[in-house]
């Protein structure tokens, strides 16, 4: 079980003058064999909360637990290894690198051919085109996004966040990216989106407002996404 207990954010603003709470005492529980779904405007710290999980950034109060186990002090990769994959928003490129050797790396072994291409083919990639492909800047950002995809299924692990997993893909594939979610029922996946078929996929839903939040199951919160005003769903 994923733990965030009581954690604030806070950032300066860019005239370095007054500092801003981006996460404000935040504390959840992230269900296990759940999907959960981040939503909210943009700005309101969807994407702190997934670095502030993967370790890349540092609670400026409260803490992080996994399993029981305090993790606020370990690192990304530290993370990592307990199990905690990440896919980024943005992706990334790796000069010199081909897809398959990628895959290798992510999953720490040597892949048959035959299971690297699986994963490819799960992210909806024709695998016999990409895997010897080198992962360069011809790759197109949905290319790369799928790839990226790919890499963390290859990895493995018992918690998986998605930052915009869509961002990028066209829409034909969005029931690829569906089924992938899919697989990963048994495991705790954390998805921040807007898109309202990866939103219908989710159990429970967690909507940031800029200095509120609130969690629930898909129905409850879903509805007020619907019908209410953005300042009046939280009550505000
Ligand atoms: N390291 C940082 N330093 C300063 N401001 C930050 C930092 N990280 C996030 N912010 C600010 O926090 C707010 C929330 O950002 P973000 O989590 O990226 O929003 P979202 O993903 O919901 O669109 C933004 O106003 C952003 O500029
Ligand atoms: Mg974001």
């Amino acid at each position: 079980m994923l733990e965030v207990k009581n954690v604030d954010f806070v950032v300066n603003d860019e005239n370095n003058e007054t500092e801003k709470a981006v996460i404000k005492n935040m504390t959840i529980s992230f269900p296990e064999n759940k999907i959960t779904v981040i939503t909210g405007q943009n700005g309101s710290g969807k994407s702190t909360l997934i670095k502030l999980i993967m370790g890349l950034y540092k609670p400026t109060k409260g803490k992080i637990f996994y399993n029981g186990n305090d993790i606020t002090n370990l690192n990304i990769t530290q993370r990592a290894n307990l199990g905690i994959t990440t896919a980024f928003q943005q992706p990334i490129r790796f000069k010199g690198l081909t897809v398959k050797n990628l895959l290798d790396i992510a999953s720490e072994k040597s892949n048959k051919i035959s299971d690297a291409c699986e994963y490819l083919s799960k992210v909806g990639l024709c695998a016999k085109n990409y895997i010897n492909r080198e992962v360069d800047s011809t790759l197109s950002g949905g290319e790369l996004k799928r790839i990226e995809l790919a890499l963390s299924l290859a990895k493995g692990g018992d918690v998986f966040l998605f930052d915009e997993p869509e961002a990028g893909i066209d829409l034909w594939s969005f029931d690829s990216l569906i089924d992938i979610f899919k697989s990963l029922k048994d495991k705790t996946v954390i998805i921040v989106s807007h898109q309202d078929k990866i939103l219908k996929q989710a159990d429970y839903i967690l909507l940031l407002d800029e200095d509120d939040y609130k969690m629930g199951e898909r129905e409850e919160i879903y509805k007020t996404l619907k019908t209410e005003p953005v300042c009046k769903r939280l009550g505000g």
